[in-house]
């Protein structure tokens, strides 16, 4: 297991008590400085006790090679400090200066097809690049050693969304660190070729130097799977070397001063494996994005509960949320009435001590312009300000109220997410590329919603076995370590549940064989033979199939042959003769050792399986499973550390009114009205309630 570094967070300034920290990204270079004033006077107004300062300043901070100008910072530092408003200050690398690039154009990154990524943007820059390094290191010395003693300085914030724009880099650094980095993981070429299966189509390696990063090989061709998943994983932890390097530079110079960085762990994406980053960050950051429409809710609760599982359960910092639209999608809808307060609310029940957003003021020009932000282009007068201060009070109460003090209650189930598994299973060479990881997931985590129960979002690497349940949900790779402890688990009383496209393949994504899901059929107690993909693409195909339980299965099926006499078949698909999957067993459940295995044979969506859970969770006794209330209301709780006291998060999941009990004392409501006797009290659309009990 990686060891973490000790969890450190940032302290309030001299004289203030722990607060949850309010605030967001401010860019007060976007602006003259008579703006200033009035930027900390409405800090201060809507209770902002926080923000992130010189992200993207590099150009203003060092405008030639041998100049420097902390001027402007250390006078917006000093107004913020005088009005009580701490810094998270940025290392200042995420965008290089023109004299740089210029100068160096070594360091800009390349595309797979050798092109350069010209300056015009951000992150315009290589990893592995010895050059940059030099650069960048030098200004993370020049920001520590100028801000050292500066008592306004409560966190580091370095670099920002590392590997959004630059994550994969072909260029011949990037090929020279890859050779290094396969050296490192497999010792001799030999290894490599075996992990990569390279005597397919003549792919075998002499030595190292014939290691290329997976350059174009022209369309529709197929890249090698394992070189591919191998630069995946190295396009990680390039990027965590070149964060771990500005990190000890700040570090030494700077020790007392907590670093973060910012991840973005949300359905969008997964650009880093952010649970092996979790360990290398004093503290755990994230920057979420609301997916409009109706998973909205849904969608933010899970992801914030994957930062919280990749936190541990230690307090996280919300670094960036919008307070309305973004400007980086299609249609940029707004967030709808209430949504502001709801989605920082619900970010704070899955455990974050820190709500912020980009950005404080929005921009006047510049590609985010119309990127909404917390001080809007209408000004103070606005609906946006308005909702923003009204935070501010709910977050002071609050934290008052001793909400930082308390950690995310542990769910009775655990659903399983892994990097390395989205990663491999993203390939596309596939059975069907309707079917990966990132999906299956997030549809657990609803449907079980919808019976009630909070689930946690738990990494592969952290404690999934010391809950009562897990869910292994599309978990495409489980190497040897992993089926063992999935072994072991159930034997000793464990619940599973497991579906269809988890166990393939191995941690070299190399099948395993004598029947699919061969890392862990023996505990599900089934063996399929063969993938059923069901596509709406081609007419005259399957396009889905009906089960037995009512619900219908799209995507993909297995096609399960054999079940073990330990096993007992839940459901089958009814399908005409010529399928040949008619009574094919697509739910099952399975007694092994002391525990008992559920396998999902096939896709059934968050509403088939929410259709199907109740009679699965019934059957497999878990805890809190709660039909009735649960589909219209997502419930969290935080428990104070060490004691009794819990609070209590009710959102409204639903666009109707919904009814809840009220369970003790309440702190905050949002488009929620208490009934007359104080016994329940009616949620809006969007609308929340906190208690403490
Ligand atoms: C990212 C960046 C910010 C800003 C926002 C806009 O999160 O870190 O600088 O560009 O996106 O949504
Ligand atoms: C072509 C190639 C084969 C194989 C098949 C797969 O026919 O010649 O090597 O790749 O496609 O369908």
């Amino acid at each position: 297991m990686t060891q973490h570094r000790p969890f450190r967070w940032p302290q309030p300034l001299q004289g203030n008590r722990q607060e949850i920290w309010y605030g967001g990204d401010y860019n007060p270079e976007q602006w003259p400085e008579d703006v200033w004033d009035e930027d900390v006077a409405l800090m201060r107004k809507a209770g902002v006790n926080l923000v992130s300062l010189g992200i993207f300043s590099w150009a203003k901070l060092q405008p030639a090679e041998d100049s420097w100008d902390f001027d402007w910072l250390d006078r917006i530092i000093a107004k913020l400090g005088a009005a009580g408003i701490a810094v998270d200050l940025a290392s200042a690398t995420a965008s290089p200066p023109m004299w740089l690039t210029q100068a160096h154009p070594e360091v800009l990154w390349r595309d797979e097809r050798g092109d350069v990524c010209w300056p015009g943007a951000r992150q315009h820059w290589r990893a592995t690049s010895p050059v940059f390094r030099k650069y960048a290191l030098a200004l993370c010395r020049a920001m520590a050693e100028h801000y050292r003693d500066n008592p306004y300085i409560v966190a580091w914030h370095v670099n920002n969304e590392y590997g959004c724009h630059n994550r994969f880099d072909y260029s011949d650094d990037a090929m020279r660190a890859f050779q290094e980095w396969c050296k490192d993981r497999y010792g001799d070429i030999e290894s490599v070729n075996a992990a990569w299966g390279t005597s397919f189509w003549s792919q075998q390696m002499g030595d190292f130097s014939q290691i290329l990063p997976p350059r174009f090989i022209g369309e529709g061709n197929f890249m090698n799977p394992g070189k591919l998943l191998d630069f995946k994983r190295f396009s990680s932890d390039a990027l965590k070397s070149f964060f771990r390097a500005e990190r000890d530079v700040l570090a030494r110079i700077t020790p007392d001063i907590p670093l973060t960085t910012n991840f973005m762990v949300s359905a969008g994406n997964s650009t880093l494996d952010y649970d092996d980053w979790g360990a290398e960050v004093d503290f755990v950051s994230n920057d979420h994005y609301f997916m409009p429409g109706e998973q909205h809710l849904d969608e933010l609760a899970y992801s914030s509960s994957l930062v919280d599982g990749i936190a541990r359960k230690r307090p996280w910092l919300l670094m960036e949320q919008s307070t309305g639209a973004v400007n980086w999608r299609n249609i940029n809808y707004r967030k709808e009435e209430g949504q502001l307060i709801r989605d920082s609310l619900a970010h704070l029940a899955m455990g974050a001590n820190a709500i912020c957003y980009f950005q404080w003021r929005q921009s006047r020009s510049g590609a985010e312009k119309f990127h909404t932000a917390m001080l809007p282009h209408a000004g103070e007068d606005s609906r946006t300000f308005r909702e923003v201060c009204e935070l501010g009070r709910d977050l002071k109460r609050l934290g008052e109220a001793g909400l930082t003090e308390s950690a995310v209650a542990k769910s009775s189930v655990a659903v399983v997410y892994d990097y390395e598994s989205e990663w491999a299973s993203e390939h596309t060479a596939t059975p069907t590329q309707e079917v990966r990881h990132w999906t299956e997931p997030l549809d657990w985590f609803r449907a079980l919603a919808d019976c009630g129960i909070t689930a946690d979002v738990v990494p592969i690497r952290a404690d999934w076995d010391s809950y009562e349940a897990v869910v292994l949900p599309s978990v495409y790779l489980l190497d040897e370590g992993q089926a063992r402890r999935v072994r072991k688990y159930v034997a000793a009383g464990g619940k599973l549940f497991a579906t269809y496209y988890t166990g393939i393949a191995d941690g070299d994504d190399h099948i395993w064989l004598d029947g699919y899901p061969g890392a862990i059929r023996d505990v599900l107690g089934i063996r399929s033979e063969d993938f059923a993909p069901l596509g709406t693409d081609t007419e005259g195909v399957l396009d889905h199939l009906d089960l037995s339980n009512g619900t219908v299965a799209h995507d993909l099926a297995d096609v399960i042959t054999s079940v073990a006499d330990t096993a007992k078949v839940l459901a089958t698909y009814e399908a005409e003769e010529w399928t040949a999957m008619s009574g094919v067993p697509a739910v099952t459940l399975n007694i092994y050792g002391k525990g008992r295995a559920a396998y999902v044979g096939c896709r059934l969506g968050r509403e088939g399986l929410a259709a199907t859970l109740p009679d699965l969770l019934a059957r497999m006794r878990v805890k809190g499973f709660d039909e009735a209330s649960g589909a219209s209301v997502l419930r969290v709780e935080r428990v104070r550390t060490g004691g009794q006291e819990r609070f209590v998060f009710l959102f409204n999941r639903t666009h109707r009114d919904v009814t809840v009990d009220i369970e003790g004392t309440v702190l905050v409501t949002s488009r929620a009205t208490v009934h007359d006797d104080g016994s329940a009290a009616t949620l809006k659309a969007n609308g929340l309630l906190v208690m403490k009990r």
